[in-house]
């Protein structure tokens, strides 16, 4: 199978974007699909959540295994982005919800599709907009915003008007 990088990536925190790499590991790899997940985010989210299903039931086997990024030696990180970029299948990178961590233009430039978490509230669109600014400016990857964490009971009038002028 062809190899293909995709990130899921947003400055803003907590819009979903760990759920969504593992929800769509789980997809692909539940499909057939060669997959594998990348944490680059230094709280490790991805990778800590793992560990504790396998404390909690080691005898279940896991369709996708995941591995830990440091994006802190740059030399390190541009040779492991070229052996993902080799990898005969779908690499999944679950990025961190921010622009600071170090070398993160290495992962950004090397990703085919950027899936960008979003929920309609003010400040998660601005902070959206500011993010794929950044983005392209280092990358030419295909951007998918999904919607997600839509509340429908609490200021709904105010995330309909959000979602429309979106
Ligand atoms: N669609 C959803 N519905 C309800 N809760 C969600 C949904 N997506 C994510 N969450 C919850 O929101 C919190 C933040 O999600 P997470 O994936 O860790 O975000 P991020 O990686 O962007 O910081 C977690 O507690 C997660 O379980
Ligand atoms: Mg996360």
């Amino acid at each position: 199978m062809k190899n293909k990088i995709i990130i899921f990536s947003n400055i803003k925190g907590g819009v979903g974007k760990t759920t969504l790499c593992a929800l769509f590991a789980s997809y692909l790899a539940e499909r057939g699909y060669p997959v594998m997940a990348i944490d680059a985010d230094l709280q490790a989210s991805l990778y800590r959540h793992r560990k504790r299903e396998k404390d909690v039931a080691p005898e279940v086997q896991v369709p996708w295994n995941v591995d830990l990024l440091d994006t802190a030696n740059r030399e390190l990180l541009e040779r492991v982005m070229g052996k993902l970029k080799e990898v005969p299948g779908v690499v999944l990178i679950d990025c961190p919800g921010n622009l600071n961590d170090r070398n993160l233009e290495y992962i950004y430039k090397s990703a085919d599709t950027a899936i960008i978490p979003i929920s309609f509230d003010a400040d998660t669109v601005d902070a959206t907009g500011i993010f794929v600014k950044a983005l392209k400016t280092v990358s030419a990857a295909d951007l998918v915003f999904i919607p997600n964490r839509i509340n429908t009971s609490e200021k709904k009038s105010e995330e309909l008007r959000q979602r429309a002028q979106t």
